[in-house]
């Protein structure tokens, strides 16, 4: 570990933030929280916790094909939703937006679907990766451009379960399909 980014209670609060936000404007509208998997795992299911409003969830796998550290925009769906997205208000949550094309890819293959809105919600942004312009329209926390791990996120598939989020060196991680 090289330091503690952000706390459990911090995360917390960045949450029930967005749980506010997305309560106040989804009443009345039902909305349908897709989940990807599989980092965004324990941040959905916190803001499905945190939404004081009727909700469905729904989860889809994607694996995105790159070399080395980054994702190649390439997303190839490995596992796809069981809901219908047609006429729904449909919320993308996600653990981490960092080039943004994972998430670009997503909203075009969602939008083929007619929801009657696409919006992406992320607990950590990366605003100093991105490769193609995409701001979320609820991001939990501004994160630096580092190896993060813990509440979701993992390295070689561990610490999901941590319940905080702590930098990597470096000089530590070996290559890995995908990178944050
Ligand atoms: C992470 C994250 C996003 C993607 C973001 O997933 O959950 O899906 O990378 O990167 P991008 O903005 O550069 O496209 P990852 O491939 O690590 O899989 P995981 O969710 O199973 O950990």
């Amino acid at each position: 570990m090289d330091r503690v980014v952000f706390d459990a209670s911090a995360i917390q609060k960045a949450v029930n933030a967005i749980g506010v936000r997305i309560s106040a404007d989804y009443r009345g509208k039902n909305p349908l929280l897709v989940g990807i998997l599989r980092g965004a795992y324990m941040f959905l299911s916190d803001l499905s916790r945190a939404l004081t409003i009727p909700h469905t969830v729904d989860f889809m796998a994607v694996s995105s094909y790159g070399s080395g550290t980054s994702t190649s925009g390439i997303v190839r769906i490995e596992s796809d939703l069981r809901i219908n997205v047609e006429g729904r208000h449909v919320v993308i949550v996600e653990d981490v937006v960092d080039t943004g094309l994972t998430l670009s890819q997503l909203k075009k293959t969602l939008e083929a679907r007619h929801p009657l809105s696409v919006k992406f919600c992320v607990l950590l942004d990366k605003p100093t990766r991105r490769k193609v312009p995409l701001v979320p329209d609820y991001t939990g926390l501004t994160a630096p451009d580092a190896f993060l791990v813990g509440y979701g996120l993992d390295y070689l598939e561990y610490f999901r379960g941590i319940p905080y989020i702590f930098s990597i060196k470096p000089e530590l991680v070996q290559s890995e399909p995908a990178s944050r």
